[in-house]
Protein backbone atom coordinates (compact mmCIF):
# COMPACT_ATOMS: atom_id res chain seq x y z
CA UNK A 1 0.00 0.00 0.00
CA UNK A 2 1.44 3.68 -0.70
CA UNK A 3 1.55 6.30 1.61
CA UNK A 4 -1.04 8.40 -0.34
CA UNK A 5 -3.54 5.24 -0.30
CA UNK A 6 -2.97 4.57 3.89
CA UNK A 7 -3.05 8.30 4.54
CA UNK A 8 -5.86 9.32 1.86
CA UNK A 9 -5.38 12.17 -0.64
CA UNK A 10 -4.45 15.02 1.52
CA UNK A 11 -3.35 18.68 0.12
CA UNK A 12 -1.88 21.25 3.04
CA UNK A 13 -2.24 25.21 2.53
CA UNK A 14 0.19 26.22 4.95
CA UNK A 15 1.91 29.72 5.91
CA UNK A 16 -1.49 31.55 5.08
CA UNK A 17 -1.20 35.62 6.54
CA UNK A 18 -4.46 34.53 7.61
CA UNK A 19 -7.82 32.00 7.87
CA UNK A 20 -10.97 33.41 8.71
CA UNK A 21 -14.25 31.82 9.50
CA UNK A 22 -17.51 32.14 10.96
CA UNK A 23 -17.30 31.27 14.30
CA UNK A 24 -19.00 28.73 16.64
CA UNK A 25 -20.69 25.39 14.47
CA UNK A 26 -24.66 26.52 14.66
CA UNK A 27 -26.82 27.64 11.90
CA UNK A 28 -28.44 29.69 10.69
CA UNK A 29 -26.50 32.81 12.30
CA UNK A 30 -28.39 36.36 13.05
CA UNK A 31 -28.12 39.07 15.42
CA UNK A 32 -24.74 39.73 16.94
CA UNK A 33 -23.81 35.72 15.77
CA UNK A 34 -23.43 37.68 12.00
CA UNK A 35 -20.65 39.20 12.82
CA UNK A 36 -18.63 36.67 14.90
CA UNK A 37 -15.78 35.44 12.29
CA UNK A 38 -12.86 34.00 13.95
CA UNK A 39 -9.67 35.26 12.30
CA UNK A 40 -6.33 32.77 13.01
CA UNK A 41 -2.75 34.61 12.12
CA UNK A 42 0.02 32.66 10.36
CA UNK A 43 -2.72 29.40 9.57
CA UNK A 44 -2.59 26.12 7.59
CA UNK A 45 -5.43 24.26 6.61
CA UNK A 46 -5.51 20.51 5.52
CA UNK A 47 -7.83 18.28 3.79
CA UNK A 48 -8.18 15.21 3.42
CA UNK A 49 -10.31 13.32 0.90
CA UNK A 50 -12.23 15.90 -0.31
CA UNK A 51 -12.95 16.96 3.63
CA UNK A 52 -11.32 19.60 5.95
CA UNK A 53 -9.05 17.34 8.26
CA UNK A 54 -7.83 20.42 10.60
CA UNK A 55 -7.29 23.82 10.53
CA UNK A 56 -4.79 26.21 13.15
CA UNK A 57 -2.12 28.24 13.46
CA UNK A 58 1.11 26.98 12.01
CA UNK A 59 3.36 27.07 14.91
CA UNK A 60 0.60 24.09 16.08
CA UNK A 61 1.01 22.32 12.41
CA UNK A 62 1.70 18.39 13.09
CA UNK A 63 3.49 17.61 9.80
CA UNK A 64 1.32 14.84 8.14
CA UNK A 65 3.51 12.42 7.00
CA UNK A 66 3.51 10.71 3.56
CA UNK A 67 2.78 11.90 0.54
CA UNK A 68 0.85 15.92 0.53
CA UNK A 69 -0.02 18.00 -1.87
CA UNK A 70 1.25 21.36 -1.17
CA UNK A 71 0.02 25.08 -1.48
CA UNK A 72 2.29 27.36 -0.78
CA UNK A 73 -0.02 30.17 1.33
CA UNK A 74 2.67 32.87 2.08
CA UNK A 75 0.80 36.66 1.11
CA UNK A 76 -2.64 34.88 0.55
CA UNK A 77 -5.58 34.70 3.50
CA UNK A 78 -7.77 31.50 3.53
CA UNK A 79 -11.99 32.08 3.77
CA UNK A 80 -14.68 29.49 3.25
CA UNK A 81 -15.41 28.60 -0.55
CA UNK A 82 -18.33 30.48 -0.93
CA UNK A 83 -22.02 29.96 -1.50
CA UNK A 84 -24.10 31.48 -3.86
CA UNK A 85 -27.85 30.68 -2.86
CA UNK A 86 -29.63 32.42 -5.63
CA UNK A 87 -28.46 32.79 -9.44
CA UNK A 88 -30.38 32.45 -12.69
CA UNK A 89 -27.35 31.15 -14.06
CA UNK A 90 -28.85 28.52 -17.11
CA UNK A 91 -29.67 31.06 -19.52
CA UNK A 92 -28.58 31.59 -22.83
CA UNK A 93 -27.54 34.72 -25.17
CA UNK A 94 -27.70 38.58 -23.13
CA UNK A 95 -29.76 41.52 -23.00
CA UNK A 96 -26.95 44.13 -23.60
CA UNK A 97 -29.27 45.70 -25.98
CA UNK A 98 -31.68 46.37 -23.10
CA UNK A 99 -28.99 47.59 -21.03
CA UNK A 100 -27.91 50.17 -23.20
CA UNK A 101 -31.50 51.24 -23.14
CA UNK A 102 -31.95 51.33 -20.14
CA UNK A 103 -28.64 53.05 -19.58
CA UNK A 104 -30.71 55.91 -21.55
CA UNK A 105 -34.13 56.06 -19.27
CA UNK A 106 -35.77 53.07 -20.16
CA UNK A 107 -37.24 51.17 -16.84
CA UNK A 108 -37.14 47.25 -16.55
CA UNK A 109 -40.72 46.90 -15.72
CA UNK A 110 -41.78 48.84 -19.26
CA UNK A 111 -39.19 46.11 -21.06
CA UNK A 112 -40.98 43.60 -19.14
CA UNK A 113 -44.13 44.78 -20.43
CA UNK A 114 -42.79 45.22 -23.71
CA UNK A 115 -42.30 41.40 -24.67
CA UNK A 116 -38.93 41.78 -23.71
CA UNK A 117 -37.00 41.33 -20.27
CA UNK A 118 -37.27 37.84 -18.84
CA UNK A 119 -39.10 36.96 -22.33
CA UNK A 120 -36.61 37.42 -24.31
CA UNK A 121 -34.37 35.77 -22.72
CA UNK A 122 -36.59 32.49 -22.96
CA UNK A 123 -36.64 33.28 -26.57
CA UNK A 124 -32.82 32.65 -26.56
CA UNK A 125 -33.02 30.03 -24.29
CA UNK A 126 -35.34 27.73 -25.58
CA UNK A 127 -33.68 28.35 -29.04
CA UNK A 128 -30.35 27.20 -27.40
CA UNK A 129 -31.12 23.73 -27.13
CA UNK A 130 -30.26 21.10 -24.78
CA UNK A 131 -26.62 21.10 -25.64
CA UNK A 132 -26.70 25.03 -25.63
CA UNK A 133 -28.03 24.93 -22.55
CA UNK A 134 -25.52 22.91 -21.38
CA UNK A 135 -22.83 24.75 -22.80
CA UNK A 136 -23.33 28.00 -21.57
CA UNK A 137 -24.27 26.99 -18.49
CA UNK A 138 -20.77 25.26 -17.79
CA UNK A 139 -19.59 28.84 -19.08
CA UNK A 140 -21.23 30.99 -16.64
CA UNK A 141 -20.19 28.35 -13.85
CA UNK A 142 -16.54 28.66 -14.65
CA UNK A 143 -16.99 32.60 -14.28
CA UNK A 144 -18.56 31.90 -10.79
CA UNK A 145 -15.61 29.41 -9.66
CA UNK A 146 -13.12 31.97 -10.83
CA UNK A 147 -14.90 34.46 -8.59
CA UNK A 148 -14.49 32.14 -5.24
CA UNK A 149 -17.47 30.65 -5.85
CA UNK A 150 -17.37 26.88 -4.72
CA UNK A 151 -21.39 26.04 -4.16
CA UNK A 152 -23.73 27.56 -6.47
CA UNK A 153 -28.49 27.35 -6.60
CA UNK A 154 -28.98 28.06 -10.22
CA UNK A 155 -32.95 28.79 -11.09
CA UNK A 156 -34.87 27.33 -14.40
CA UNK A 157 -37.46 29.59 -15.42
CA UNK A 158 -36.41 30.49 -18.76
CA UNK A 159 -37.83 27.45 -20.20
CA UNK A 160 -41.46 28.52 -19.22
CA UNK A 161 -41.95 24.99 -21.49
CA UNK A 162 -41.71 21.42 -20.41
CA UNK A 163 -38.86 20.44 -22.35
CA UNK A 164 -36.56 23.42 -21.54
CA UNK A 165 -37.89 24.00 -17.80
CA UNK A 166 -36.42 20.37 -17.45
CA UNK A 167 -33.06 20.71 -19.73
CA UNK A 168 -32.49 23.56 -17.62
CA UNK A 169 -32.52 21.42 -14.46
CA UNK A 170 -31.32 18.78 -15.73
CA UNK A 171 -28.42 20.85 -16.86
CA UNK A 172 -28.05 22.57 -13.05
CA UNK A 173 -27.39 19.00 -11.46
CA UNK A 174 -25.03 17.80 -14.00
CA UNK A 175 -23.26 21.04 -13.19
CA UNK A 176 -22.95 20.34 -9.79
CA UNK A 177 -25.39 23.40 -8.70
CA UNK A 178 -28.20 22.96 -6.83
CA UNK A 179 -31.73 23.28 -8.85
CA UNK A 180 -34.36 25.58 -8.20
CA UNK A 181 -38.13 25.37 -10.24
CA UNK A 182 -38.32 28.64 -11.21
CA UNK A 183 -41.35 27.53 -13.35
CA UNK A 184 -43.62 30.60 -11.72
CA UNK A 185 -41.31 33.34 -13.44
CA UNK A 186 -42.97 35.00 -16.07
CA UNK A 187 -45.79 34.02 -18.08
CA UNK A 188 -45.13 32.82 -21.48
CA UNK A 189 -46.86 33.67 -24.73
CA UNK A 190 -48.49 30.83 -25.41
CA UNK A 191 -50.81 31.86 -22.61
CA UNK A 192 -53.02 34.82 -21.85
CA UNK A 193 -53.11 34.96 -18.14
CA UNK A 194 -51.13 33.93 -15.58
CA UNK A 195 -53.83 31.53 -14.04
CA UNK A 196 -54.17 29.28 -17.26
CA UNK A 197 -50.50 29.29 -17.20
CA UNK A 198 -50.44 27.87 -13.36
CA UNK A 199 -53.71 25.66 -14.65
CA UNK A 200 -51.06 23.95 -17.28
CA UNK A 201 -47.71 24.69 -15.46
CA UNK A 202 -48.78 23.33 -12.00
CA UNK A 203 -50.03 19.50 -13.23
CA UNK A 204 -48.13 19.14 -16.23
CA UNK A 205 -44.44 20.41 -15.22
CA UNK A 206 -44.24 20.42 -11.49
CA UNK A 207 -44.16 16.72 -10.49
CA UNK A 208 -41.17 16.21 -13.35
CA UNK A 209 -39.67 19.02 -11.75
CA UNK A 210 -40.09 18.10 -8.25
CA UNK A 211 -38.44 14.86 -9.72
CA UNK A 212 -35.22 16.87 -10.10
CA UNK A 213 -35.04 20.46 -8.08
CA UNK A 214 -34.61 20.96 -4.50
CA UNK A 215 -36.68 23.87 -3.92
CA UNK A 216 -39.69 25.67 -5.73
CA UNK A 217 -39.09 29.99 -6.48
CA UNK A 218 -42.16 32.09 -7.73
CA UNK A 219 -42.08 36.10 -9.16
CA UNK A 220 -44.75 37.55 -6.78
CA UNK A 221 -44.93 41.20 -8.27
CA UNK A 222 -47.03 42.84 -10.38
CA UNK A 223 -47.23 41.67 -13.65
CA UNK A 224 -46.09 38.46 -12.75
CA UNK A 225 -47.64 36.15 -9.60
CA UNK A 226 -50.20 37.19 -7.46
CA UNK A 227 -50.16 36.23 -3.34
CA UNK A 228 -53.33 33.80 -4.47
CA UNK A 229 -51.65 32.41 -7.72
CA UNK A 230 -47.95 32.44 -5.52
CA UNK A 231 -49.74 30.05 -2.95
CA UNK A 232 -51.57 27.48 -5.28
CA UNK A 233 -48.00 26.84 -7.01
CA UNK A 234 -46.13 26.78 -3.71
CA UNK A 235 -48.59 24.31 -1.94
CA UNK A 236 -48.70 22.02 -4.68
CA UNK A 237 -44.01 22.02 -5.07
CA UNK A 238 -44.12 21.38 -0.90
CA UNK A 239 -46.69 18.35 -1.36
CA UNK A 240 -43.96 17.33 -3.56
CA UNK A 241 -41.24 17.50 -1.37
CA UNK A 242 -40.21 20.64 -2.48
CA UNK A 243 -38.51 23.99 -0.17
CA UNK A 244 -40.30 26.79 -0.50
CA UNK A 245 -38.88 30.00 -1.88
CA UNK A 246 -39.85 33.38 -3.31
CA UNK A 247 -38.85 36.80 -5.44
CA UNK A 248 -40.74 38.84 -2.96
CA UNK A 249 -41.21 42.90 -2.11
CA UNK A 250 -38.00 43.13 -5.83
CA UNK A 251 -40.42 46.38 -7.08
CA UNK A 252 -43.02 46.87 -4.56
CA UNK A 253 -44.35 45.24 -1.37
CA UNK A 254 -47.09 42.49 -3.16
CA UNK A 255 -47.54 40.52 -0.47
CA UNK A 256 -44.52 37.80 -1.27
CA UNK A 257 -43.23 38.37 2.19
CA UNK A 258 -46.21 37.49 3.86
CA UNK A 259 -47.28 34.65 2.22
CA UNK A 260 -43.50 33.66 2.80
CA UNK A 261 -43.86 34.22 6.67
CA UNK A 262 -47.14 31.84 6.34
CA UNK A 263 -45.97 29.40 4.41
CA UNK A 264 -42.71 29.04 6.36
CA UNK A 265 -40.45 28.87 3.50
CA UNK A 266 -37.10 28.62 3.10
CA UNK A 267 -36.34 31.95 2.17
CA UNK A 268 -38.00 35.18 0.63
CA UNK A 269 -35.39 37.39 -1.62
CA UNK A 270 -34.88 40.74 -3.04
CA UNK A 271 -37.01 42.72 -0.29
CA UNK A 272 -35.43 46.09 -2.24
CA UNK A 273 -39.39 47.48 -1.38
CA UNK A 274 -39.71 46.05 2.15
CA UNK A 275 -40.43 48.27 4.59
CA UNK A 276 -40.82 48.22 8.48
CA UNK A 277 -43.63 45.63 8.79
CA UNK A 278 -41.72 43.14 6.38
CA UNK A 279 -38.73 43.74 8.48
CA UNK A 280 -40.74 43.04 11.75
CA UNK A 281 -42.06 39.70 10.47
CA UNK A 282 -38.73 38.94 9.23
CA UNK A 283 -37.17 39.47 12.35
CA UNK A 284 -39.90 37.32 14.30
CA UNK A 285 -39.56 34.04 11.72
CA UNK A 286 -37.08 31.68 10.51
CA UNK A 287 -37.36 32.86 7.01
CA UNK A 288 -34.23 33.69 5.30
CA UNK A 289 -33.95 37.13 3.96
CA UNK A 290 -31.33 36.55 0.88
CA UNK A 291 -30.49 39.99 -0.40
CA UNK A 292 -29.48 40.87 -4.11
CA UNK A 293 -27.61 44.09 -4.05
CA UNK A 294 -26.13 43.82 -7.02
CA UNK A 295 -28.92 43.50 -8.52
CA UNK A 296 -30.20 46.71 -6.69
CA UNK A 297 -27.37 48.66 -8.45
CA UNK A 298 -27.77 47.37 -11.59
CA UNK A 299 -31.56 48.89 -11.87
CA UNK A 300 -30.58 51.97 -9.94
CA UNK A 301 -33.36 50.55 -7.07
CA UNK A 302 -32.95 51.38 -3.88
CA UNK A 303 -31.27 48.90 -1.50
CA UNK A 304 -33.19 46.47 0.95
CA UNK A 305 -33.15 47.27 4.64
CA UNK A 306 -30.33 45.05 5.54
CA UNK A 307 -29.09 46.80 8.45
CA UNK A 308 -32.84 46.97 10.24
CA UNK A 309 -33.44 43.09 9.17
CA UNK A 310 -29.91 41.86 10.60
CA UNK A 311 -30.75 44.54 13.70
CA UNK A 312 -34.27 42.97 14.07
CA UNK A 313 -32.82 39.53 13.87
CA UNK A 314 -33.67 37.82 10.84
CA UNK A 315 -31.51 35.45 9.21
CA UNK A 316 -29.80 37.54 6.21
CA UNK A 317 -27.80 35.62 3.37
CA UNK A 318 -26.09 37.45 0.83
CA UNK A 319 -26.70 36.71 -3.01
CA UNK A 320 -25.67 37.87 -6.69
CA UNK A 321 -28.85 37.14 -8.39
CA UNK A 322 -26.84 36.13 -11.62
CA UNK A 323 -29.03 36.80 -14.85
CA UNK A 324 -28.98 38.51 -18.14
CA UNK A 325 -31.57 41.45 -17.39
CA UNK A 326 -31.24 42.40 -13.35
CA UNK A 327 -27.62 41.61 -12.34
CA UNK A 328 -25.26 40.64 -14.80
CA UNK A 329 -22.71 40.01 -12.06
CA UNK A 330 -21.19 36.71 -11.14
CA UNK A 331 -19.13 38.03 -8.07
CA UNK A 332 -19.91 37.49 -4.82
CA UNK A 333 -16.78 39.36 -3.70
CA UNK A 334 -18.50 42.23 -5.92
CA UNK A 335 -21.64 41.71 -3.49
CA UNK A 336 -19.37 41.78 -0.37
CA UNK A 337 -18.22 45.31 -1.32
CA UNK A 338 -21.53 46.50 -1.91
CA UNK A 339 -22.44 44.90 1.83
CA UNK A 340 -20.42 46.98 3.11
CA UNK A 341 -20.77 49.76 1.26
CA UNK A 342 -24.72 49.99 0.62
CA UNK A 343 -25.96 47.56 3.05
CA UNK A 344 -23.92 48.45 6.14
CA UNK A 345 -22.97 45.58 7.22
CA UNK A 346 -19.44 44.57 8.26
CA UNK A 347 -17.14 42.30 6.48
CA UNK A 348 -17.60 39.58 9.08
CA UNK A 349 -21.52 39.86 8.57
CA UNK A 350 -20.95 40.11 4.63
CA UNK A 351 -18.90 36.66 5.11
CA UNK A 352 -21.27 34.99 7.07
CA UNK A 353 -24.36 36.18 5.13
CA UNK A 354 -22.51 34.53 2.23
CA UNK A 355 -20.99 30.99 3.71
CA UNK A 356 -23.21 29.79 6.52
CA UNK A 357 -26.29 31.78 6.46
CA UNK A 358 -26.19 31.02 1.93
CA UNK A 359 -25.30 27.09 2.89
CA UNK A 360 -28.53 27.37 5.22
CA UNK A 361 -30.52 28.41 2.51
CA UNK A 362 -29.24 25.60 0.10
CA UNK A 363 -29.97 22.70 3.40
CA UNK A 364 -26.32 22.52 3.08
CA UNK A 365 -24.70 24.02 6.50
CA UNK A 366 -23.59 20.91 7.83
CA UNK A 367 -21.24 21.07 5.49
CA UNK A 368 -20.48 24.18 3.86
CA UNK A 369 -19.44 27.61 4.67
CA UNK A 370 -17.05 26.75 7.55
CA UNK A 371 -12.79 26.02 7.50
CA UNK A 372 -13.31 23.38 10.38
CA UNK A 373 -12.70 19.58 10.65
CA UNK A 374 -15.16 17.75 8.56
CA UNK A 375 -17.05 20.40 6.44
CA UNK A 376 -15.83 20.33 2.98
CA UNK A 377 -12.81 20.80 1.60
CA UNK A 378 -14.14 24.29 -0.21
CA UNK A 379 -11.22 27.55 0.36
CA UNK A 380 -10.60 30.70 -1.25
CA UNK A 381 -7.20 31.81 -1.18
CA UNK A 382 -7.39 35.85 -1.27
CA UNK A 383 -4.50 37.77 -2.80
CA UNK A 384 -4.36 39.90 0.42
CA UNK A 385 -2.68 40.51 3.32
CA UNK A 386 -6.04 40.67 5.56
CA UNK A 387 -9.19 38.54 4.87
CA UNK A 388 -11.14 41.77 4.75
CA UNK A 389 -9.65 42.85 1.14
CA UNK A 390 -12.87 40.27 -0.24
CA UNK A 391 -14.63 43.60 0.61
CA UNK A 392 -12.45 45.98 0.28
CA UNK A 393 -11.07 45.62 -3.02
CA UNK A 394 -13.92 46.51 -5.12
CA UNK A 395 -14.02 44.72 -7.86
CA UNK A 396 -10.73 43.85 -7.50
CA UNK A 397 -8.89 40.63 -8.85
CA UNK A 398 -8.71 39.37 -5.37
CA UNK A 399 -9.28 35.91 -5.93
CA UNK A 400 -6.00 33.86 -6.21
CA UNK A 401 -7.15 30.61 -6.15
CA UNK A 402 -9.87 28.03 -5.52
CA UNK A 403 -9.90 24.70 -3.79
CA UNK A 404 -13.05 22.51 -4.51
CA UNK A 405 -13.26 19.52 -2.54
CA UNK A 406 -9.68 19.18 -1.36
CA UNK A 407 -8.37 19.38 -4.95
CA UNK A 408 -7.42 23.10 -6.53
CA UNK A 409 -10.32 23.63 -9.23
CA UNK A 410 -8.65 27.49 -10.72
CA UNK A 411 -5.29 29.06 -10.14
CA UNK A 412 -4.30 32.39 -11.61
O1 LIG B 1 -34.31 38.02 -9.70
N1 LIG B 1 -37.23 39.30 -10.87
C1 LIG B 1 -37.24 38.24 -11.41
N2 LIG B 1 -36.20 37.55 -11.85
C2 LIG B 1 -34.85 37.98 -11.94
C3 LIG B 1 -34.56 38.73 -13.17
C4 LIG B 1 -34.60 37.89 -14.35
C5 LIG B 1 -34.31 38.62 -15.63
O2 LIG B 1 -34.41 39.85 -15.73
O3 LIG B 1 -33.98 37.89 -16.57
C6 LIG B 1 -34.39 38.70 -10.71
O4 LIG B 1 -34.08 39.88 -10.71
FE1 LIG C 1 -33.62 36.34 -8.88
Amino acid sequence: MTDAAAGGRRLLIHDLEQLATPAGSGSPLRGRDLGAVDVVEGAYVLCRDGRIEAVGRMRDLVAPDGEVEELDGRGLCAIPGLVDCHTHACFAGDRVEEFALRAAGASYEELHAAGGGILSTVRATRGAGEDGIRRELRRHREWMLRAGTTTFEAKSGYGLDHQTELASLHAIRDEGGVPTFLGAHAVPPEFDSADSYLDWLVPEVLPDAAELAEAADVFVEQGAFDVDQARRYLSEARRRGLELRLHADQFTEAGGLQLGVQLRARSVDHLEATGEHGVRALGESDVCAVLLPASALFLDRPMPPARQLVDAGAVVALATDFNPGSAFCESLPVVASLACTQLHLSPAEALTAMTVNAAHVLARADRKGRLAPGYDGDVVLLDAPDWRHLAYHLAGDVVAAVVQGGKTAWRR
